[in-house]
């Protein structure tokens, strides 16, 4: 159990493309996903990507319930996600990101995906979601991809977002 650094933009680490994992039964991945729990519930933000930790591989943690319910937590584990299908109908969301802290944008996606992935017990599973789940979702395999919501956004505004993280970040660079 760790809370691992969070990765903030332009580090470029959060642009490789992550590899799919071969055994999601490794004891690795069972501890990579801890880390990943562990980090985004101590952020705290609704999702996290093992890319946003440095970490290439296909695995993200969600929980989209816990800040609504006292002690409610609804920790969800995606290993080697993929989206097999997007509705045509979009919808606009305010993204934010524990990679980009404190910028908000407007996002248009899909309003919904149908994913498979698979569990810690290597099981596959397929579902459909829809509204912000969908959305949380996309964000999340976006990262798995090496894009950030700010793709997304105009060359300038984009521009803009990272001027203003790196000043605010200097330090750590
Ligand atoms: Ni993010």
């Amino acid at each position: 159990m760790a809370v691992r650094e969070i990765l903030i933009h332009p580090d470029p680490r959060l642009r490789v493309k992550a590899k799919p994992v071969a055994d999601p039964t490794a004891p690795e991945v069972r501890a990579l996903v801890q880390d990943l729990a562990d980090t985004m519930y101590d952020a705290p933000g609704v999702g996290l990507a093992a890319t946003q930790i440095g970490v290439a591989l296909r695995v993200a943690v969600t929980d989209l319930v816990w800040r609504n319910e006292e002690g409610v937590r609804d920790l969800h584990v995606w290993i080697n996600p993929e989206i097999l299908w997007r509705s045509e109908e979009t919808t606009r969301y305010e993204e934010g990101c524990l990679s980009l802290p404190e910028i908000y944008e407007e996002v248009e996606r899909p309003r919904r995906i149908r994913v498979r992935w698979q569990d810690l017990e290597g099981a596959v599973h397929e579902a459909e979601f829809e509204d912000f789940p969908a959305i949380a979702l996309q964000h999340e395999f976006d990262h798995l991809e090496g894009r950030l919501f700010i793709d997304y956004l105009s060359p300038l505004k984009r521009r803009l977002i990272t001027n203003k993280l790196k000043k605010r970040f200097k330090k750590r660079a």
